[in-house]
């Protein structure tokens, strides 16, 4: 891989790789070079086709009598699946249960299973389109993990593996695309984390690992990284369940293992420049030790949604809003979306740059503790539009949040920190989306912003990094027919 870049020192200079500067918004990328990446992996082999739809009522149909087969479906399907089709006049494209920054969907799910009723123990592939798992390895693979997880999860029923692919996102935002795609996984380990405590099974949610022996495990390229593990218990370890085989048991007649397709294989990824990128995913390994309670999400889940089928239609009807109508939002949904914000307890601080909202000055505001701080005070639906890239449609929304973290406060020792800030960011995007939804309201996550002008504005020191910004407000009216631009670019027909 060519090394074009100046070395760099501190973690100021390794994250703004990261960040977008005005005239210089897609340097480094592929888009009007090279083909796009394929957005799916294809693998060969038999596979365990699962139902393509899971109808909310039969959520919580006595989940203890469920097969294990049955599980997996409950859980994949709303967690990691198409929800909905677009068109564009005869182009379709396909809309997911979660946001994905310029529709390029750079993750993908692997799951391991140590004990699933009839599921043969093994890694498996798990394909959303197909719905269905191919197995990359027999039985007791999925011990693999151990080095990644704490003591008490070591012992977990299933293990989702979340990784990314970046190409597929760096190839249009060149090194920024690795930190979208971060935000992604997050907002998919949300649905994971949501839908099984919905169904009542407990969970550990890990944004740190070890990348590289993970990927070993699942027989990654060097250009997917493994990047969060939900461990999963989906039997009570004391409930005597026939379903349930003991870890001693012999493991069931062994089925045959899958192959990735080698013609998958992209041969342009070459010519990007990913030395930054690996310089960044240096410091984090190297800053990974052994596995703690560090590893995990510091996002508590919301007390909402515990309801599996209220949950799974919050989650299919979930979309990026487009369009706003200007108007005022009233006081009391602001109050509501603050509230589940400081819950989350991720952020003790963060920005709102309110363009309308009942009772409270237009203006950009430092919420601390709950507590507003009025920074300055003023219409900033212009401003807000012109740092977020010119993007026309937050102009009108209510409310443009801004999360931030400081990174004074992280040692140099613990760099992986801003890897799990990015990811742990998702999971508050994904908490965002569907608070709004249940309150008939429209978001978007939005990452595209001129991080050191916005910095100015929110008066942060540049020791401060933007980990995502969202916009809020009311949807027009037609809001499923307006494009989304910042995904359409993606569904132009190739040159
Ligand atoms: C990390 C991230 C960044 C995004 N940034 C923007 C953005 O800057 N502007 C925008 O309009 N949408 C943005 N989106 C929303 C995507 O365009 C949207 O998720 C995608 O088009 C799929 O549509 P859906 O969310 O309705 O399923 C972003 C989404 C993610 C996950």
């Amino acid at each position: 891989m060519k090394n074009m870049t100046k070395s760099m020192t501190t973690a100021a200079d390794h994250l703004s790789i990261f960040q977008y500067r005005r005239g210089r918004e897609y340097e480094g990328n592929r888009f009007d070079l090279s083909p796009r990446p394929e957005r799916f992996k294809k693998y060969n082999g038999p596979c365990l086709r699962l139902k393509t739809s899971v109808y909310k009522d039969e959520g919580l149909r006595s989940v203890g009598g469920l097969t294990g087969r049955e599980m997996l479906e409950r859980i994949l399907l709303p967690s990691f699946g198409v929800t909905s089709v677009k068109f564009h006049g005869h182009q379709s494209e396909m809309l997911w249960s979660f946001p994905s920054a310029g529709g390029c969907y750079p993750v993908e799910i692997y799951v391991a299973v140590r004990r699933l009723g009839e599921v043969e123990p093994g890694l498996y592939y798990y394909c959303a389109l197909e719905t269905s798992l191919y197995k990359l390895a027999n039985g007791q693979a999925a011990g693999g993990l151990a080095p990644s997880l704490r003591e008490a999860d070591r012992d977990a029923d299933v293990y989702f593996i979340l990784s990314v692919v970046p190409w597929r996102t760096c190839w249009k935002y060149s090194h920024k695309g690795y930190r979208f795609g971060l935000l992604d996984a997050g907002h998919v380990a949300a649905n994971f984390q949501l839908v099984l405590r919905a169904l009542g099974f407990r969970f550990s949610a890990y944004t740190s690992l070890h990348s590289a022996e993970v990927g070993e495990l699942l027989q990654l390229d060097e250009y997917e990284m493994p990047i969060a593990i939900i461990a999963s218990r989906l039997y009570d370890p004391k409930a005597d369940d026939p379903a349930k085989p003991s870890a001693t048991d012999a493991p069931p007649l062994e089925s045959p293992i899958s192959r990735k397709c080698r013609h998958s294989e992209d041969p342009d990824i070459r010519l990007f420049d990913w030395e930054p990128i690996l310089d960044f995913q240096r410091k984090v390994e190297l800053s990974v030790r052994e596995p703690s309670d560090r590893w995990l999400t510091q996002l508590s889940l919301p007390s909402e949604w515990t309801d599996y089928g209220r949950l799974l239609q919050l989650i299919i009807e979930r979309r990026s809003s487009s369009a706003y109508t200007r108007c005022e939002l009233a006081a009391a949904e602001f109050r509501a979306m603050l509230t589940m914000i400081f819950r989350l307890g991720l952020h003790s601080s963060f920005h709102a740059i309110v363009h309308g909202v009942e009772g409270v000055r237009p203006g950009v505001y430092r919420y601390e503790y709950g507590r507003p701080v009025c920074l300055s005070e003023g219409n900033y639906r212009e401003t807000s539009s012109d740092i977020c890239l010119g993007q026309a449609f937050i102009r009108d929304c209510s409310v443009l949040f801004v999360f931030s973290v400081d990174a004074s406060h992280i040692p140099e020792d613990e760099f992986s920190r801003y890897q799990q800030c990015s990811i742990d960011g998702g999971m508050l995007g994904q908490m965002m989306y569907l608070k709004s939804q249940e309150m008939g309201l429209g978001f978007s996550i939005i990452g595209g912003y001129y991080d050191e002008e916005l910095r100015e504005l929110l008066q942060l020191p540049p020791t401060h990094q933007i980990v995502c910004a969202g916009a809020w407000g009311r949807n027009v009216p037609d809001a499923a027919s307006v494009r989304k631009n910042d995904r359409y670019q993606l569904n132009r027909p190739q040159r």
